[in-house]
């Protein structure tokens, strides 16, 4: 097991019960997001936690295939799609770099609290332009902690390395955005209620 899948193990039960730290903007996301969906779409979720996002959406869409690289996280995922008789996602245990998805198979991808995450986001983003169709939307919420607290560098590899921290990423909007922009994609839609808290961006393959 990783280390970066041991943390989030660990993390998963006390996870799944954590309330939402902001309901409005979390249904304003889930909104917004959802005027993308069409019945027949094809949606993929990295990152996908505890299921939440990927239950909330899947009567719009005809599939969900929900992943996540921690074990524990996708089986309370599971649990809860069976307890709210959801039936057309297909939750995977798998890190975004193991994925095997088809070159532009996608209508959607997801990637909700996560980018920031990852080792190489531009890897990541470039990826995901692969598995989208022409016009296929990515649609991402990302802490971007290169704005605000940018100490946060110098600590998180500690952190990290005493266990207490996952991988972190330092980067602002505008890196995000123009990581977006040079994989191939179009900013439609941004969003950040404040500058503290995550900047959600809808990005359309050109
Ligand atoms: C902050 S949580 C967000 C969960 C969910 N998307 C949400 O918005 O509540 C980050 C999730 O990303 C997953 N994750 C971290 N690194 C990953 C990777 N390389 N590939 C896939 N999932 C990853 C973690 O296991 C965790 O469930």
């Amino acid at each position: 097991m990783s280390q970066t899948s041991a943390f989030w193990d660990k993390v998963a039960e006390r996870y799944s019960k954590k309330p939402v730290a902001d309901e409005a903007a979390y249904q304003e996301k889930l909104r917004v997001t959802r005027d993308y969906f069409q019945p027949d779409m094809e949606v993929l979720e990295i990152g996908c936690g505890t299921g939440s996002t990927a239950i909330a959406h899947a009567p719009f869409a005809k599939h969900i295939r929900a992943t996540d690289i921690s074990p524990k996280m996708i089986r309370i995922a599971e649990d809860k799609a069976v307890a709210a008789k959801i039936d057309n996602i297909a939750f995977e245990v798998s890190s975004i770099d193991d994925l095997e998805v088809a070159d532009q198979s996608l209508d959607v991808v997801l990637a909700l609290s996560v980018l920031h995450l990852l080792e190489d986001r531009d890897e990541a983003i470039a990826n995901v332009h692969k598995m989208l169709k022409k016009d296929g939307v990515f649609v991402t919420s990302t802490v971007c902690l290169g704005d605000t607290m940018k100490f946060i560098k110098l600590l998180a590899p500690i952190g990290r390395f005493l266990g207490l921290m996952p991988l972190l990423r330092v980067f602002t909007v505008q890196e995000l955005a123009e990581s977006l922009t040079r994989a191939g994609f179009a900013i439609d839609y941004q969003w950040q209620p404040e500058k503290s808290v995550a900047v959600f961006i809808v990005a359309r393959k050109r």
